[in-house]
Parts: C-alpha cells; sequence; structure tokens
C-alpha cells in the first residue's frame, strides 16, 4: 500500500469523490478493507497513487462499475453451501407454516439473485402441495447494478449447474441465445429494492425468515452488533436468522438469539432477554 503519512491526504480526497460518485459510505467500513479494494482497482489501471487514481476515476467513467463491484463484491452461487438450504427446506420451513398460512422473507445483501431465488425455489415447491399457503421474499442489495441484474433473472447455464434437471425445467426457460431465465411463477414470488444494511432500518418487518450471508465479513464489529440489533427487531417472534458459514453472531448480541443449527448458523429470535450474567 502507499506510505501511510504522504498518502493520507489523497486517499481521504479519493474516498469523498468515490462516496459522491457511488452513493456508499465508505467510512461505515473498515479502513483496511477499503485500502485493498482501491489499490486492486490501482493496479488494474496502472495508477501508482492514490491520487493517480483519483485522476484516472474523473477521466474515465466507465471505471466507475469495476471499482463499485470492487467495493462490494458481488459473489454469489445458487445452492451456496448445500447444507444450509437442506435445513432452510426440510427444518424452517415447515416449522414457519405449522404455524401460519403467510410468510415473509428477507435476503440481505441479496447480490446477483442467485440467493433469493434460490430461497424461491424452496419457498415454490413449498408451496405448490398447500394451495392456501403464500409467501413473499424481499431481496435487498446496496448495489443497484446487481439489483438490476437479480430482477432480470437471466443466467448463463454454468450458474444453474447445482440445480437438479427438475429444478431447471420447472423453473428456467432456455432462450435462444443460449441463457436461462427465470419463469414468471418465481419471479411472483420475489421483490428487489436497494437497501444499505448500515442504514440502520429494516426495509421491512414482521419478518418469518431473514438470511444475510457472506455480507458482513467486512463490516467491524460494532457494524455487525448494530446489523443484528437491526435483524432482531425486523424478525417477528420465533422468527430466523441465517447468517454465513463463516460469520458469527458477536458476544453483545448473542444472547439475542437462539442457536438452532450451530453447524449451519441458523438461529431463532430470543424475544426476552436473558437475565444478566453473574460476573
Ligand atoms: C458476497 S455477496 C453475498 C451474496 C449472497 N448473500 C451469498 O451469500 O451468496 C455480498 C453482497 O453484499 C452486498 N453489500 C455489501 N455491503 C452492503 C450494505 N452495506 N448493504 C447492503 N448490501 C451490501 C454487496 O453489494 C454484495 O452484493
Amino acid at each position: 500500500m502507499p506510505a501511510m503519512d504522504e498518502s493520507a491526504p489523497d486517499f481521504t480526497h479519493l474516498k469523498r469523490h468515490v462516496e459522491q460518485l457511488l452513493k456508499i459510505q465508505c467510512s461505515n467500513y473498515k479502513e483496511d478493507y477499503i485500502k485493498r479494494r482501491f489499490l486492486s482497482r490501482m493496479r488494474s489501471t496502472n495508477s501508482a497513487t492514490y491520487a493517480d487514481y483519483l485522476r484516472y476515476l474523473k477521466a474515465h467513467p466507465e471505471e466507475t462499475e469495476p471499482l463499485r463491484n470492487a467495493l462490494t463484491i458481488n459473489v454469489t452461487e445458487f445452492f451456496r453451501d448445500k447444507d444450509v438450504w437442506d435445513e432452510v427446506k426440510n427444518v424452517i420451513l415447515p416449522a414457519l407454516f405449522q404455524h401460519k398460512k403467510r410468510i415473509s422473507i428477507w435476503c440481505a445483501g441479496s447480490s446477483t439473485g442467485e440467493e433469493p431465488y434460490t430461497l424461491a425455489i424452496l419457498l415454490y415447491e413449498t408451496l405448490i402441495n398447500h394451495k392456501d399457503w403464500s409467501g413473499i421474499i424481499t431481496a435487498t442489495d446496496i448495489d443497484e447494478v446487481v439489483l438490476a441484474k437479480a430482477k432480470a433473472g437471466i443466467f448463463e447455464e454454468k450458474a444453474i449447474q447445482k440445480l437438479s434437471a427438475a429444478q431447471v425445467q420447472r423453473h428456467f426457460t432456455r432462450r435462444p441465445d443460449g441463457l436461462y431465465e427465470v419463469r414468471p411463477h418465481l419471479k411472483a414470488l420475489l421483490r428487489f429494492r436497494p437497501h444499505d444494511l448500515m442504514s440502520g432500518v429494516p426495509p421491512v418487518r414482521y419478518i418469518d425468515l431473514l438470511t444475510c450471508r457472506n455480507v458482513t465479513i467486512y463490516f467491524t464489529e460494532k457494524q455487525k452488533d448494530d446489523l443484528a440489533r437491526m435483524f432482531h427487531s425486523a424478525l417477528v417472534s420465533d422468527g430466523y436468522y441465517v447468517m454465513g458459514k463463516t460469520e458469527y453472531l458477536g458476544r453483545q448480541v448473542e444472547d439475542l438469539f437462539i442457536a438452532k443449527n450451530t453447524a449451519q448458523k441458523v438461529f431463532m429470535k430470543r424475544e426476552k432477554p436473558l437475565p444478566p450474567r453473574s460476573p
């Protein structure tokens, strides 16, 4: 990385410009993380310093999207970590429909759509046998470019490789250009909305199942704790929260949830706070 002392003002200028350009609050992320992401774009654009990269960014509007992608990292896939989805299908959805006929799901940090469409496939396959059951999935992301892609629901063949042949046939249409488009019955279960998880306010409330996976790895401990509190407030009593495999609940907030499946990072909202721990 460029030497701290000399480059600090340039880094600040670059950060301010990027915040205005992308409407992203860089200060919400760990500084090291932002620096590493800038550095990766600086390498790709042959910029030696933060000041060089700022000049490059201003002169090349086509650099905006690669930079946005570098900062938000949108890697995702259908049925990512298969065991979690078995748990959703075999345990969580049946448990929720035991008590109600309509459920609400929030997929936070939904990227290009593979995760919310995975949820939609499982929800659809649950609803199909029960005509009086229904559900809606709200999929949100800070990055409107990936949201637009998700909404379009068009995927390359390699993206849907983990799906069974029956799932592909049932839920996708093969287009003349060889791409696969999600069929309307799945799209009808979803709505996509821009939302910043650091805004402190959930986009929807009374959530029965919330998935937020592989999003918070670059958040600070405080931001993660605030997020867990926000999720707790957005969930109904006994609502489920599914985190990413490598993510964890901090000490300050772990009592807000009951671990239901530790390996799959499945938690349930704890309605009443635990009594304070003895010293
Ligand atoms: C690595 S992808 C994870 C996608 C999916 N959840 C999965 O596990 O496959 C992380 C997503 O989080 C989004 N993201 C990052 N910071 C965010 C924020 N503050 N608010 C909402 N989404 C955010 C990124 O735009 C990106 O699409």
